[in-house]
């Protein structure tokens, strides 16, 4: 079976890492002799500049005829000043509705090798396992009527009963597999969207009596999570909350670089590091590829149905961190050598045909 992927490097970083988490990809699909067609196209400010705009028609295309998504990242400072419809960014929020994936799983994991680059005490990191669920198509992004009128801009915070539904049931689903956990996030206290959050995901919650469910109000959430990160399992919330507080649970981790997401509900899955383009270490070999690696594990769990390939991955990434390789992000105060992108990549490759070459000796005996 040959399986269709478009690939998104976009700006800054992204094709760096995105060529990383292509090599992990063709790594394993030569071991178990399947096959990946991947397809380059544009997006972002990349885009922009060849095409004049964000998200082509043919990026969108592809996308649309492909069985997953893999992105790297969009923006630039150019962009600084460009109006939000028409910045690398719009190209990203356009494909994310026009794909239809609504939920957006970022795991935020605490690896004990590199625990020491976190500023939050090892103590407090150590054991950190979170799911963030996050609402990615609705709320302050995408709500109407949005704009600026002279001296007023706005912007409009919308939930409907439906779309609160459909995310709390893949967090209340997701928890069912962790340790049965779920922690919605809101500001119920001010806002009637966060009320009708609230209040549905109570409702919803009848349905899985095994999962128990705890309310948290996003500022004082903000401040378990780095106070006593282990408190949390699934952590529900609404889309712009839930990006501030998955780069607030990459600092627990160690780096921003360390976190990945999938994006799930929709025709076809989307796959992206939870990092943006980078542009102050863009084009040094800096960048952790941790990621944008991860990312595509989730992929393969996720759009291909390949569990087991995708534990190895998360599993090579593990054995590069705890065999001492680390881009600078995570290098500080943790040991081990510092080494480029495509360097921790390829160690990556080397400790997933390992790791397989293992299981199947294993098996053999
Ligand atoms: P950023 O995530 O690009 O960078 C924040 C900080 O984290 C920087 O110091 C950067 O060097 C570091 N960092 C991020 N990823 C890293 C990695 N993989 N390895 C090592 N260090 C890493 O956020 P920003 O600087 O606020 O935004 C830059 C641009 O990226 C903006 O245009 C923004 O809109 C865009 N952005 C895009 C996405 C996306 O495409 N999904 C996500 C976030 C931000
Ligand atoms: C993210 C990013 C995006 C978001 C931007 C670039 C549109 O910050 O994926 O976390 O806000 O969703
Ligand atoms: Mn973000």
């Amino acid at each position: 079976m040959k399986r269709n992927i478009t690939t998104l490097p976009g700006d800054g970083i992204g094709p760096e890492v995105i060529t990383e988490a292509v090599r992990v990809l063709q790594t394993i699909a030569g071991i178990h002799g399947y096959r990946f067609e991947f397809e380059e196209q544009l997006i972002g400010g990349v885009a922009i500049r060849r095409f004049g705009s964000p998200l082509p028609t043919t990026t969108l295309d592809a996308c649309l005829m492909s069985d997953a998504v893999l992105l790297g990242a969009v923006g630039s400072p150019e962009y600084d000043r460009t109006p939000p419809n028409q910045r690398p960014e719009a190209g990203l929020l356009l494909l994310r509705s026009a794909l239809g994936g609504y939920a957006n799983l970022r795991p935020a994991i605490s690896y004990p090798s590199i625990a020491a680059c976190s500023p939050v005490r090892r103590e407090v990191a150590s054991g950190t396992d979170i799911l963030i669920v996050r609402e990615l198509l609705g709320g302050l992004y995408f709500g109407e009527p949005r704009g600026i009128e002279s001296n007023v801009a706005s912007n409009t915070m919308r939930y409907s009963v439906e779309e609160i539904e459909r995310i709390a049931k893949v967090a209340f689903e997701e928890a069912r597999k962790r340790r049965g956990k779920v922690t919605s996030v809101d500001k119920a206290n001010v806002l009637e969207t966060s009320q009708l959050w609230r209040q549905t995901v109570i409702r919803m919650s009848q349905n899985y009596p095994d999962v128990t469910l705890e309310h948290l109000y996003v500022d004082a959430c903000a401040m378990h999570l780095i106070a006593n990160p282990r408190r949390f399992d699934v952590l529900l919330t609404e889309n712009l909350f839930g990006d501030i507080l998955s780069d607030e649970a990459a600092v627990i981790t160690g780096s921003l670089g360390m976190l990945a997401s999938a994006t799930i509900g929709g025709e076809v899955g989307l796959y992206e590091p939870v990092h943006g383009s980078a542009p102050d270490i863009a084009g040094r070999g800096a960048a952790n590829p941790c990621g944008a690696i991860a990312s595509a594990a989730m992929m393969l769990r996720h759009s291909f149905n390949l569990e087991q390939d995708a534990c190895d991955i998360e599993l090579a990434i593990e054995h590069a961190l705890e065999a001492g390789y680390r881009t600078p992000d995570i290098a500080e105060g943790t040991g081990g050598y510092v080494v480029t992108t495509s360097e921790f990549g390829e160690v990556v490759c080397e400790a997933v045909t390992e790791i397989v070459n293992m299981r199947h000796a294993y098996h053999a005996v």
